[in-house]
């Protein structure tokens, strides 16, 4: 059984769930290796999503991880923001400044294509998917042979039972780019998926920030700084006293997978109706003939999930 830690490529638009994941892998040396952070347009643009991306690289005091800056817009449609959720800077909430680290010169696109070309087939490199597809699909696209040598692509987004979240019938990322996830959905690449459905039971609380702020680090104290500036939204609109927290369960499926349940299933992506643009069209009960191209999760233990978060921010000072 190989135990080196798994090549990974994360494809994230920070965001202060997208920052608590980043933390979660840069704090697993021994689990992840992270060749390097992409990032991508979604909850802020680019600059943004870049720049928190490397704000977080210098909170855990991993410069050996490079960032690089990808698509600044969807492939078709003009760039939907969230700075309704993550405030202006997209880390409202982390108390971090402005990083000193710069980003690589090379595209986060032409990054991906070319860690996934010169891995060697024993170790294939995951990628995992925290924001909207651009960079991924545009990858897929650009270079088709590296669909094949991709482990897995892990990904948060969609929804079916639980329906949409920017929209009644999408959630965020598959909404900014829907004909991304399309292009994600039809690579015939193994797809693990993180929705609404699973990060809607992954909910925060008073007390579990308090247990991040108790460990006395400055990433604990960022990372619950963040998820009260973030919760204030969720809680408002859903009511309940904690927010779902989306995109450490991708890190988390790849640190525990025990910690989830699901299925594979047929998903398509809604591309036409702007009505419902960018829904995950989940076939859970196989009332089609339509191939099962998606592992499809739909239960978390999230005393787990919790418990793994707290003890890998705590790895880090
Ligand atoms: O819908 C939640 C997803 O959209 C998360 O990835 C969040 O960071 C935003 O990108
Ligand atoms: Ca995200």
């Amino acid at each position: 059984m190989d135990r080196s830690p798994r090549p990974i490529i994360i494809d994230t638009d920070p965001g202060q769930d997208d920052a608590v994941a980043l933390i979660l892998a840069l704090a697993s040396p021994d689990e992840l290796d992270v060749l390097g952070i992409t990032t991508v347009a979604g909850n802020v643009p680019l600059p943004l999503t870049t720049r928190n991306a490397l704000a977080i690289v210098e909170l855990c005091q991993r410069s050996d991880v490079g960032v690089f800056a990808g698509c600044d817009r969807p492939m078709e449609r003009p760039l939907v923001t969230a700075e309704h959720v993550h405030g202006p800077t997209g880390l409202d909430g982390s108390g971090l400044g402005h990083p000193t680290l710069e980003p690589s010169k090379t595209h986060a696109v032409d990054f991906i294509i070319a860690k996934i070309q010169e891995a060697s087939p024993a170790r294939p490199v995951t990628l995992c998917a925290l924001g909207p597809l651009t960079n991924v699909a545009t990858a897929l696209q650009t270079a088709p042979d590296i669909a094949e040598r991709i482990d897995e692509i892990v990904m948060m987004g969609g929804g079916f039972f639980e329906g949409g979240n920017i929209t009644p019938a999408a959630e965020f990322n598959m909404y900014v780019d829907p004909q991304a996830a399309a292009v994600v959905f039809g690579s015939g690449v193994p797809l693990v998926l993180m929705p609404l459905d699973v990060t809607h039971q992954a909910l925060t609380s008073p007390t579990r920030i308090k247990v991040f702020r108790d460990l006395q680090t400055q990433a604990g104290m960022s990372v619950a700084g963040m998820l009260n500036f973030s919760e204030r939204f969720d809680i408002n609109k859903y009511g309940g006293i904690g927010a779902p927290l989306h995109d450490p369960t991708v890190l988390a499926y790849l640190l525990d997978p025990q910690l989830f349940g699901g299925k594979t299933c047929n998903v398509e992506i809604e591309t036409s109706s702007e009505l419902t643009m960018g829904m995950t069209v989940v076939d859970w009960w196989k009332v089609t003939e339509r191939p099962e191209n998606c592992l499809v999760m739909n239960t978390i233990d999230d005393g787990g999930f919790f418990d793994l978060l707290i003890k890998g921010i705590g790895r880090i000072g």
